[in-house]
């Protein structure tokens, strides 16, 4: 099994992933909401590109069973039920809805992750479940890194150095920045909670008063949930 990792979904098309497990990361915060919501009894996460592709998808679903989630420079979108903080995805909220979820990279990314043959939404909170997954359906292995707008995230490289490092033996080959995602996580392993908080959107994110993501999103294997690709929808990959 080969794993090839990305820092960004940068110059990726549809055809890189064909035939490909995908692996989105999304530390801060998507891919450790959906995992999250999953958890608390949602349905399906359906990820979209823009606020614009939300509200045609909700026009063809009954708005009684649906909860829009999404975030803009990490606050809630104005007309929508939910942001993108982990705390807000609550059984009470989110059972047994489908939660449509547009936010700046990590649902962009899914989209396109759709194309590859099994595509998992990964983060610390579910990363040993994650590396699981991906041994079992052993075939080559592309890591995509949300990043943030087309630039180099720390946490997200962290996490798919840590996703490497699970694997171990497993993967026969890496790509160079496989190889050095698995030596920045070896450097920072210590203290991951010290990593989120010192990142570019960790601190960020903190200045607008999310900083108890940053804490639940460093919490490895705490949400050890499967989120899987299914005609474009995540669901709990335990209860399909
Ligand atoms: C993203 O998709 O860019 C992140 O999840 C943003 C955030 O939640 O702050």
């Amino acid at each position: 099994m080969n794993i090839d990792l990305y820092f960004t979904a940068a110059g990726l098309s549809e055809n890189d992933l064909r035939g490909k497990t995908v692996t989105v990361v999304d530390v801060l915060r998507a891919c450790t909401v959906i995992p999250t919501a999953l958890k608390a009894g949602c349905k399906e996460i359906i990820p979209v590109k823009s606020i614009g592709d939300s509200s045609t998808l909700l026009g063809n679903l009954d708005r009684d069973v649906v909860v829009l989630a999404g975030e803009r420079e990490g606050h809630r979108i104005e007309g929508f039920d939910l942001g993108n903080s982990p705390f807000e995805f609550t059984e009470s909220v989110v059972g047994g809805k489908t939660v449509i979820l547009a936010s700046t990279n990590g649902s962009k990314v899914l989209v396109l992750g759709s194309a590859g043959e099994a595509c998992v939404a990964a983060s610390f909170v579910n990363v040993s479940v994650i590396a699981e997954e991906i041994a079992r359906i052993g075939n080559d292995t592309v890591i995509i890194c949300s990043g943030k707008e087309h630039r180099f995230s720390m946490e997200d490289a962290l996490c798919g150095g840590m996703i490497i490092s699970r694997l171990g033996e497993r993967a026969d080959t890496a790509n160079d920045a496989a190889q050095v995602a698995k030596g920045l996580y070896d450097r920072y392993s210590g203290d991951l909670p010290g990593a989120l908080k010192s990142c570019d959107h960790g601190r960020y994110l903190k200045s607008i008063g999310f900083g108890g993501d940053i804490d639940y999103a460093a919490s490895v294997d705490s949400v050890p949930i499967l989120p899987i690709m299914r005609q474009g929808r995540l669901v709990n990959g335990e209860e399909c």
